[in-house]
């Protein structure tokens, strides 16, 4: 019979012969020995095929919220294939997501009334975008010249062609350039590397008064303003001030702009609040939910928006003011279900109220890595955390991406039993809420242990 080892050997064989992983140089990959093939999931930890446990400090991608199978969220999964597994949304209904919209309008910000399902955060965003610009087209009176959407520069909103085209890292983003529509670019508030070189802030970006007269400037042709609303996630986690936030708001407000808070990554208690638009006292037009809506068990998505918008897209079929978006899967019944047993939980065991503690501990743990010489800045917000590291703290030089350095970091950290997976040379902290303050104290140390050890060993290799 084939021991754990060698089935470790020949799924990593097919994966390498068959497999083509997202956002992975498939060198690098190939090269892994051997590569973590996760079988099992268990609380904040994952368990690969030959029984080693790692915490999931990353929670899978940032997905999972409440730990892996979490008996409510397995039950309600099971419970609901015991019903249907799937029917289309087109032209029919299903228990699961017309429960899901209600409960989801309940606890979205203020105005948010109309739930949009979609399968992904990508296709969150994607439908955003698209009813939008379909809105400028068919409000009252139209205002088609309305047409343009305004981001932030180093902004991440999924891997579609829309989504690309908001997006602005160009590492990801570069190569696709022909293929994407224009968007007018804001300056985002990356703070460490201001780009106003301000020692201190605030300065005019990150006090949002730049972007505040960048919206109303060029208000007459811009359907929508799309942002990460207080963390921008895959950018580095870069912090806005809630302030940033509001001025967002008020200028869209005043130049009849639509504002679309991706919240694909921040919402569900990510920042420490339900949604992140809660930091700043802020409502969206426009909402977009992913990830963490399932609870991290199956792929879902919602796009919220108001009666306004969606009343613009009211009237006889002949009249064309449909809304002609969809996927096969929308509002499938298990991702529904899932959901549902999610904010269950959100209830049952007051996530929010448990959760801040655990957030005090990680940021007074963070403290100690701060003090650390590769350690440029640790950032974040509520359970989001982000650590650059930097070459030369006070000549401020990152480490030169040949290095590889985030990613020695995470394998360093792998060998500890803890699984993360870094932007660059940031790595990121975003352990699922059930993790214990014990955790979140080894989870941090085993970071400062995988720094040290990797930055050491590149300094001795420079001395050599
Ligand atoms: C803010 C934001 N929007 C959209 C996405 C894309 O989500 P998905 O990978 O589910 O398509 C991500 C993924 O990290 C994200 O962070």
């Amino acid at each position: 019979m084939e021991d754990a080892r060698g089935r470790l050997r020949r799924l990593a064989e097919i994966d390498r012969r068959h497999l083509w992983h997202p956002f992975t140089p498939m060198d690098e990959w190939e090269g892994e020995d051997p590569p973590l093939i996760v079988e099992r999931g268990e609380g904040a930890y994952l368990i690969d095929v030959e029984g080693r446990r790692y915490l999931d400090g990353v929670s899978s991608l940032w997905v999972n919220l409440h730990g892996h199978r979490r008996e409510e969220i397995d039950r309600a999964v099971r419970d609901q294939l015991g019903r249907i597994a799937h029917s289309t949304q087109l032209g029919m209904a299903h228990p699961a997501p017309i429960e899901l919209a209600e409960r989801l309008v309940g606890i979205a910000p203020p105005g948010l009334t109309r739930v949009f399902y979609s399968d992904d955060g990508a296709t969150a965003v994607e439908a955003a975008l698209k009813m939008a610009f379909q809105y400028q087209l068919q409000r009252e009176p139209p205002r088609p010249e309305k047409s343009r959407f305004l981001a932030l520069s180093l902004g991440y909103h999924g891997d579609t062609l829309g989504a690309v085209s908001a997006g602005g890292i160009d590492l990801f983003h570069r190569v696709f350039h022909p293929l994407l529509f224009p968007v007018l670019r804001a300056e985002t508030t990356y703070c460490y590397w201001c780009p106003r070189g301000a020692e201190r802030p605030p300065c005019p970006v990150c006090s949002g008064e730049e972007i505040h007269s960048h919206i109303l400037q060029n208000a007459d042709q811009l359907a929508a303003v799309l942002i990460e609303p207080m963390v921008q996630g895959a950018a580095g986690m870069i912090v806005q001030p809630p302030q940033f936030l509001r001025r967002v708001r008020e200028a869209c407000a005043e130049g009849d702009v639509l504002l679309v808070a991706d919240e694909v990554a921040t919402g569900f208690g990510r920042t420490g609040k339900m949604f992140a638009c809660e930091h700043a006292g802020v409502s969206p037009d426009i909402l977009c939910l992913a990830k963490g809506i399932t609870g991290g068990y199956l792929p879902l998505a919602a796009t919220l928006t108001s009666e306004r918008i969606f009343d613009a897209f009211r009237g006889a079929p002949e009249r064309g003011r449909t809304f002609f978006h969809g996927h096969s899967y929308t509002g499938n019944p298990l991702g529904c279900a899932a959901a549902l047993a999610n904010l269950d939980i959100f209830e049952k065991d007051r996530t929010l109220e448990r959760l801040q503690p655990k957030i005090a501990r990680l940021w007074r743990e963070l403290e100690a890595l701060r003090g650390l010489p590769w350690v440029g800045e640790v950032r974040g917000l509520g359970f989001m955390a982000g650590v650059e590291l930097i070459a030369d703290q006070r000549a401020k030089m990152p480490f030169p991406p040949e290095r590889r350095m985030g990613r020695r970091v995470a394998l360093a950290a792998r060998k500890r039993g803890l699984a993360i997976r870094p932007l660059g040379d940031v790595l990121v902290l975003m352990p699922p809420y059930c993790v214990s303050e014990e955790e979140i104290v080894w989870m941090v140390r085993a970071v400062g242990e995988a720094v040290e050890e990797v930055a050491r060993g590149a300094a001795d290799n420079v001395g050599n």
